[in-house]
């Protein structure tokens, strides 16, 4: 398996040929990964733009279909069974469909795992259009869809805070009424609905959002959204999905599992696998449930202030916007220590006072997810991940050579590792030097 992520995408097509079970499927794929356009690092999700079903919300953190599909094929056996630990937007569960490949995939985000499950369904586009515009056609706003959802941030629609809202009061409100509506649909196309509603939220909002948080755009007070801003993107988005709907409407639907929930705990209820690709939160800070906050209030994910705290209690202890526990110590290694001592000597240069805490929680939560995997996957099979390094105060966190040590006495050990990039740090978090992303190969003893 050496380097295998550095294949051309005629390459990963020709060594992907062998997993396919049938000349259709092949030339399935083959159109599929054609639309991913090659210039990009293999781990980011760049070039998938045009790539159908990967295109239908811009998840930032996702790694490309051709690293999966390049991971695929440079193992030494066939799998039939591959696992996911950290969904995020389905790329894993998507390739895996494509190639064949039946696949089990845990996501803790209810809006993320919803994204996961309606690009696996396989929905009528015809039928799914008609429920569209005959639901367009009935939408009506009542007295109440102006109101907040209860623990939901003021600044969500007007009046706002401060004279600040993301959503104009006509967005916010057509939202909500879709949103009613769509609850007469069949539950597969109110599911689709749903997240396609979800990936227009951001572009008719004041609002641009980054692993920082949000920024108001500039001149947003004199360009407000409409209702129908809304659903002249909304209409485009639909137009996409039925699309790639009707391009794919012969795929085998395969077997997809989607495990909602928190990995440390939900893979106990996977049983087995032949391989686990995947890449977790990095240890930079980024709380998920905060970047994709929007949806999940608009989309009714989340129902009381409780649901987003219980959220983020979920979510691997990769950030500092919670106070997190001490619980036991299960990472053990002398990489880690020394980092972990450096860390705590420059406390007070710290941007956030916790952050030693955090890292040591962040690589014991890898441990956890690793004991699972050590009894889902059998001797001499793989683990890889996309991982990448983090640097505070100028303390370079090596995650690759911390883990490497944190998971040996599990009995897994690194067989193929490099990198993938390197990524600029945030002034945040130290400023200016390059980090690098890593491709770790494990396998287990
Ligand atoms: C780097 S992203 C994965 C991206 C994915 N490979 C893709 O291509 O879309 C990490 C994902 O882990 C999820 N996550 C964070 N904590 C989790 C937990 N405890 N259990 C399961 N998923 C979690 C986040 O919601 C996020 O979707």
């Amino acid at each position: 398996m050496t380097e295998f992520w550095q294949t051309s995408l005629i390459e990963t097509v020709q060594n992907s040929q062998r997993l396919t079970r049938s000349a259709t499927q092949f030339a399935d794929l083959g159109r599929w990964l054609a639309r991913y356009t090659e210039a990009a690092p293999t781990s980011s999700n760049q070039g998938t733009a045009e790539v159908p079903f990967q295109r239908w919300f811009h998840f930032k953190e996702a790694f490309s279909p051709k690293f999966v599909a390049d991971t695929l094929s440079a193992l030494p056996y066939k799998a039939e069974r591959c696992l996911d630990p950290f969904g995020g937007s389905g790329t894993t569960a998507v390739t895996c469909r494509m190639l064949g490949i039946s696949s089990a995939i845990v996501e803790v985000n209810p809006f993320l795992a919803d994204l996961i499950e309606a690009k696996l369904a396989p929905i009528s586009a015809a039928n799914f259009r008609a429920s569209y515009e005959q639901l367009l056609s009935e939408i009506v706003i009542e007295p109440g869809d102006k109101a907040l959802v209860e623990g939901m941030p003021a600044t969500m629609t007007e009046p706002g805070v401060n004279g600040r809202f993301v959503f104009s009061a006509d967005v916010y409100t057509t939202v909500r009424a879709i949103l009613r509506a769509s609850s007469r649909l069949e539950a597969g196309q109110a599911r689709l609905l749903r997240v396609l509603l979800g990936s227009v939220l951001v572009i008719n909002s004041n609002v641009t959002i980054n692993g920082k948080g949000r920024r108001y755009r500039r001149g947003w007070e004199s360009r407000q959204r409409t209702a129908s801003d809304l659903i002249s993107s909304l209409d485009d988005a639909v137009d996409m999905a039925t699309d790639d709907l009707t391009l794919y409407s012969n795929l085998p639907s395969g077997e997809h599992v989607v495990h909602r929930g928190d990995a440390r705990t939900a893979l106990a209820g996977v049983d087995q696998a032949d391989v686990a690709i995947f890449s977790p939160p990095y240890p930079n800070s980024f709380d998920y449930t905060d970047v994709y906050n929007l949806e999940l209030w608009m989309l009714g994910y989340l129902k009381s202030g409780p649901d987003n705290r219980t959220l983020r209690h979920q979510t691997l202890r990769s950030h500092v916007q919670m106070k997190w526990q001490n619980t036991q110590q299960l990472a053990s290694s002398v990489s880690l220590e020394g980092t972990l001592e450096a860390l705590r000597r420059a406390r007070t240069d710290l941007w956030n006072p916790h952050i030693p805490e955090m890292i040591g929680f962040y690589f014991d939560d890898l441990v956890t997810v690793f004991g699972h995997l050590r009894r889902i996957l059998a001797p001499g099979h793989h683990a890889i991940i996309a991982v990448g390094d983090s640097q505070y105060a100028g303390i370079h966190v090596d995650v690759a050579s911390i883990l490497e040590e944190c998971v040996a006495n599990l009995g897994f050990r690194v067989v193929e590792q490099g990198a993938i990039r390197s990524m600029r740090n945030s002034s945040q978090h130290g400023g200016g030097l390059e980090l690098s992303e890593h491709c770790l190969v494990f396998e287990r003893a």
